[in-house]
Formats: C-alpha cells, sequence, structure tokens
C-alpha cells in the first residue's frame, strides 16, 4: 500500500520529527524542503500489530499478575494509539496516566535535551508502572523519562515500545518489551507523525520522498 503526502511546517525544529529534520537539513538547506512530496509505503500491517500485541498483553499479564493496580503512562503524543489497544487487551486492574516528553536540540545534533512538557496527574510512589512509548531511537527520552519515574519511587516500574531502531541508539537503553525491530527508516501511522500527520493510518509505513 502506498500513500502520497506532503510535508508542512516547522520540521526543523519538531522533535517529534527528528529524522525529517535530518533529512531536511542535511540534503538541502532549511525548512524550504518541508514541503517535499513523499509516498508512505506500508512496513508493518495493522494485523500484525495487533496479534504483536496480543503476546505482548500475556507477558505483561504474567508479569503484573496480583497487582492491585497498574499505571499505564501513555507518553504523548505517538503512543496514544498503541496505548489505547494495549489496555484493552489487558485483563488486568489498569489507571491511564499521560505524560509529554520532548527533546531538543539544535536539530541536527545528536545531544539531546529531554523536557517534561506535561506531567502525570497521579503519584506513583509505591505502584506499579508501565510506561508506553511509541519509538526508542537515540534512546533519550524513554531513558529519561524511566529515570524520572522511578526517582519517585514506585514498586515496580517496567517500558514498553511499539518499535525500537537499535541502529540509531546514542545511550543504552531498551524498553523492557517491545513490538517490533525495525531499520533506520522514518515512519509513520498507528499514532506516529511526520511533522504532525499520518497520525491516523492504521499501519506503520515508511516515508520515502519522491523528489
Ligand atoms: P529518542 O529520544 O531519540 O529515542 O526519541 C524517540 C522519539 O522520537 C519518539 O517518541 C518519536 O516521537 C520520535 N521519532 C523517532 N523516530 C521516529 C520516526 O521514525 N517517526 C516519527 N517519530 C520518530
Ligand atoms: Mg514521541
Amino acid at each position: 500500500m502506498s500513500l502520497s503526502g506532503w510535508a508542512f511546517g516547522n520540521l526543523a525544529f519538531e522533535r517529534d520529527s527528528a529524522a525529517p529534520c535530518r533529512i531536511v537539513l542535511g540534503e538541502n538547506q532549511g525548512v524550504a524542503m518541508a514541503t517535499r512530496p513523499y509516498e508512505i509505503d506500508e512496513m508493518i500491517s495493522a494485523k500484525s500489530i495487533a496479534a504483536r500485541i496480543e503476546d505482548l498483553c500475556r507477558d505483561i499479564q504474567t508479569e503484573f499478575e496480583g497487582t492491585d493496580k497498574l499505571v499505564v503512562v501513555g507518553l504523548l503524543r505517538g503512543s496514544f494509539v498503541f496505548i489505547a489497544d494495549l489496555v484493552r487487551e489487558l485483563d488486568l486492574p489498569i489507571e491511564v496516566d499521560f505524560l509529554e516528553a520532548s527533546s531538543y536540540g539544535d536539530g541536527m545534533e545528536s545531544s539531546r535535551e529531554v523536557r517534561i512538557l506535561k506531567d502525570l496527574r497521579g503519584t506513583i510512589e509505591g505502584r506499579d508502572v508501565l510506561v508506553v512509548e511509541d519509538i526508542v531511537d537515540t534512546g533519550h527520552t524513554l531513558n529519561h523519562v524511566t529515570n524520572l519515574l522511578l526517582s519517585r519511587l514506585p514498586a515496580r516500574l517496567k517500558s514498553i515500545a511499539l518499535l525500537d531502531k537499535p541502529s540509531r541508539r546514542e545511550v543504552d537503553f531498551k524498553a523492557d518489551w517491545t513490538g517490533f525491530e525495525i531499520p533506520d527508516e522514518f515512519v509513520v501511522g498507528y499514532g506516529i507523525d511526520f511533522a504532525q500527520r499520518n497520525r491516523n493510518l492504521p499501519y506503520i509505513g515508511k516515508v520515502r520522498f519522491t523528489e
């Protein structure tokens, strides 16, 4: 399946669009190329994602069996579809909370600074916690967030990422569960965006510039 699109906007400064920034700024100077047309090639089907989530949830349930309450923390915005499917597959007493982190540098450097834009509403001290992320790329975001949440003394803290790009890692971090390992491609869909677009695709697709 292939889908056409255009990339608009302030790509150079959107952390959620880190990889396109690299492409845009690397091959051309500045945001003018943000209007480059692209197509989306399906990489992971909706059916494969659903099947993988069933497997993952079996493991998560075993890990947290007997919990009085599992706080499932979604990292906004990319994990919103994944967390919705995950919690509906989990036969455990759960609570859902959200946290928004944003990392930024100058858009081209690999050093990352992670900021918390929106913190949890609830406390997690003494609770079981599962952090849900869309993609582990350099690893800075989830590394920072799990360290922050650990400092709040949860009973148990585990992390899950739908996608992992191990070849892009800059810090030594691995989620406790990973849906799929993927190569160094920029992907969209199933909650994941390119300059805020394409989050509503039911599958994971890779961005291919056509010009
Ligand atoms: P990390 O701190 O480099 O691991 O950043 C992870 C974040 O970068 C993810 O939550 C995404 O928001 C973003 N990201 C990394 N790779 C992609 C991609 O291929 N498509 C869209 N966003 C991505
Ligand atoms: Mg993200």
